[in-house]
């Protein structure tokens, strides 16, 4: 750290603040004075990194300018929202989710990685782990779902994919867990709006995640866009400096969300760019992104004594470790001055398709028409999602290109050469337009099975994108209604980058899947499913709304005083709706069929540091090979603050052959039933714990056990 110490010695205050001061590239290889002023800046030694230009020859060209030509040369730091792949896209994060395995998901973010670093990206802003439970949130499709526990484990797995062993290696790259916190609780699910969550709600929901993160190492945090109860996240000393610096001892860097310093004038909690600056930068925030309010106002902030040189100074040193730690003083040029190992990418495009096809939840199976029959002759593919392939590619899509996408047409078409697969589009997206209407339904009238492709656009999910009505757009539901007016054998492929409110559409089709965006292998891994290649094995990572009158729904809700029954007067529930999901947490069918049996939880009293040993057996009741996942959950009787009904504390995915049986365990340490007491501090209460073991999180489903922890 001597090189640190040093610079910063010899840093003018301009020179300090720059390493501060990250810019969006836009123009910078090519643009007109946006371009000269960017390698000004750079020269002048008055930006320190950049984000959003990619590409070996156009990083080593700004990162020459830095290294030869700044007084200091001090390397520029690239980032780069590298959020499900670069070149090669994987699934959107909340399909990846759905596969429910940590080793899938450390594996994307390494290729991921490879990709980008080869790239010459140093940095990306991911992983995303927000629990979200309001699915008119358009962010919940880079979320992993409702629950803290799998964004925990999520968190963990990214942050190692990405950073790799080490990440100085010319492969990795800094991960940036965002967004701190609570960003999925905006007010109706609307895009940027104010949060106001309790403090045990932070601490039990939606903290623990970034503990995992930094449990894992990452790099990086973003503090979200949003204000809590008034004071946003940007500014928050409490959370930044009290929780994330001091209690969990992170020591990386903090790096604002998209020009969000500037937008601190616009929340109403700073008169001009002098206050806005000394705000962010006194609640430890290091970089500011694009907004240019640190360079404008930190010089007059610290004339006025609103910051201190040494506070500016200790921002400038966590940058310089992190360029430090990336290897970018040993050789700025190491990322992007090598192609990926496999120069094809064929290795990850294999990866793609796993992912795909593992993230794909067969929501409906109501008449047996999957898998396809091989001797099927004639199917017709309807619908506008059927030939979209930039839609394939969801929100995010980085360095991703539409024509490596396999297409759901396209796919199908490899899998069935021998079958006759005509489409149609029917209708737009979104639209009032149903003159295809008629021609859609001709073709599906001569066919033997419809493939019917609904859903939403790339750009209806993701950032700036709530939604409040989660049916079908434009004339989507128009057309489904005539081609299941059909009679006809019809599957439902189901795009989103959320769960839409369908009733209607899964009481009536005979199979409906979710298939999100799946990225560049979309049409294969669909195929894979459909023609039974692949046994589907996704698990819904959220409850699946019925209506939108429902959001938020999750399955961690605490109990009432009233019952819950519907039609009882004076219950918590709805007058004109049940308040059940459509599909529960956990919910996705299987060619197979699992049966659980045999629960047992030993020893039956345990105690403080020790564990209890919880067992099953499960048996594939299908005539083929399948996996099964299992999900344990405990729930804390009586406590001095209630309980949630149901709190996720593991997952166990099992692969079991036709008719074979196996046992399935769990360790569960005494200490994973702690909770957040009263004083919000972890207890460990004495009592009575009921142990869930089910498919679901429909207690329907549970095996249940029940132990006793004694003091
Ligand atoms: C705004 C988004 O909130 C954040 O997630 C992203 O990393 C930045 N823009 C940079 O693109």
């Amino acid at each position: 750290m001597e090189r640190v110490e040093t610079l910063v010695a010899e840093m003018t205050l301009a020179e300090k603040i720059g390493q501060l001061n990250m810019v969006a590239s836009t123009g910078v290889v090519t643009g007109p004075s946006g371009s000269r002023a960017t390698h000004q800046g750079i020269r002048a030694g008055t930006i320190g990194g950049l984000f959003n230009l990619w590409g070996a020859d156009e990083v080593r060209a700004v990162q020459r300018i830095a290294v030869e030509e700044s007084r200091l040369g001090v390397p520029l730091l690239l980032g780069l929202d590298v959020i499900h792949g670069h070149r090669t896209i994987f699934p959107v994060p909340l399909a990846e989710a759905c596969a429910f395995d940590v080793g899938l998901w450390e594996r994307t973010a390494r290729a991921a990685a490879e990709e980008a670093a080869a790239d010459g990206i140093a940095m990306t802003f991911a992983p995303m782990i927000d629990v979200a439970r309001d699915p008119r949130w358009g962010r919940i499709v880079e979320s992993p779902g409702e629950d803290p526990w799998v964004a925990s484990e999520l968190a963990a797995a990214k942050t190692r994919g990405f950073q790799g062993g080490d990440l100085a290696a010319a492969d990795s790259v800094a991960a940036t867990a965002k967004h701190l916190c609570a960003y999925g609780a905006v007010t109706a699910g609307r895009e940027y709006a104010s949060v106001d969550v309790s403090e045990r709600t932070l601490r039990e929901i939606y903290l623990p995640p970034f503990s995992a993160a930094v449990a894992a190492g990452t790099a990086a945090i973003m503090p979200a866009f949003i204000d809590i109860a008034g004071v946003p996240m940007t500014i928050n000393p409490t959370l930044l400096k009290g929780w994330l610096r001091e209690r969990v001892g992170f020591d990386g860097v903090l790096i604002s969300d998209y020009n969000a310093v500037a937008e601190l004038i616009n929340h109403g909690v700073a008169a001009d760019s002098v206050e806005a600056a000394a705000l962010a930068l006194n609640a430890g925030v290091d970089i500011d992104m694009t907004s240019n309010t640190y360079t404008q106002g930190l010089p007059a902030a610290l004339d006025r004594g609103l910051v201190t040189m040494a506070d500016i100074e200790a921002s400038v040193r966590r940058v310089l470790r992190l360029k430090e730690r990336l290897g970018l003083f040993a050789d700025p040029y190491r990322r992007g001055s090598a192609a990926p190992d496999d120069r094809d990418g064929k290795s990850r495009r294999l990866l793609a398709r796993e992912a795909a096809r593992r993230a794909i939840v067969l929501l409906t199976h109501r008449c047996p028409i999957l898998p396809l029959s091989p001797n099927t002759r004639r199917i017709a593919v309807v619908g506008p999602l059927a030939t979209a392939r930039e839609e394939m590619l969801g929100s995010w899509a980085s360095a991703g290109r539409p024509a490596d996408v396999v297409s759901i047409l396209e796919g199908l078409k490899a899998a069935m050469p021998d079958c006759r697969i005509d489409d149609a589009r029917g209708v737009d997206i979104d639209g009032e337009d149903e003159r295809g209407v008629a021609v859609a339904i001709d073709l599906c009238a001569h066919a033997e099975i419809i493939v019917l492709c609904l859903g939403e656009s790339a750009a209806m999910s993701g950032e700036a994108a709530s939604r409040t009505n989660l049916g079908l757009p434009g004339r989507q539901r128009a057309l489904a209604e005539a081609v299941l007016g059909l009679g006809k054998p019809t599957v439902v492929l189901l795009s989103s980058g959320r769960p839409l409110a369908l009733s209607w559409l899964f009481e009536r089709a005979d199979a409906v899947l979710a298939t999100w965006f799946l990225g560049i292998e979309s049409g294969h891994a669909i195929a894979d499913v459909l023609t039974g290649k692949f046994n589907p094995s996704g698990r819904l990572p959220l409850s699946w709304l019925r209506s939108v009158g429902q959001a938020p729904i999750y399955f961690s809700q605490r109990p009432t005083g009233r019952p819950t029954t519907p039609g009882v007067h004076y219950s918590s529930s709805y007058l004109d709706m049940l308040s059940t999901p459509q599909f529960p947490f956990g919910h996705g069918l299987s060619y197979s069929r699992f049966v659980l049996s045999n629960l047992r939880c030993e020893p039956a009293v345990v105690k403080a540091g020790e564990e209890v040993q919880v067992s099953l057996e499960v048996r594939n009741d299908g005539p083929i090979g399948g996996e099964v996942t299992l999900f344990l959950f405990v729930r804390d009787l009586v406590a001095s603050v209630a309980r949630p009904v149901l709190e996720l504390k593991g997952v166990r995915k099992l692969t079991l052959g036709a008719d074979e049986n196996r046992q399935a365990t769990w360790r569960l340490p005494a200490q994973a039933l702690a909770f957040i007491g009263e004083n919000l501090e972890p207890v460990l209460e004495a009592g009575r714990f009921e142990i869930h073991v089910g498919q679901t999180a429909d207690p329907a489903g549970f095996l249940t056990g029940v132990i006793e922890l004694a003091t």
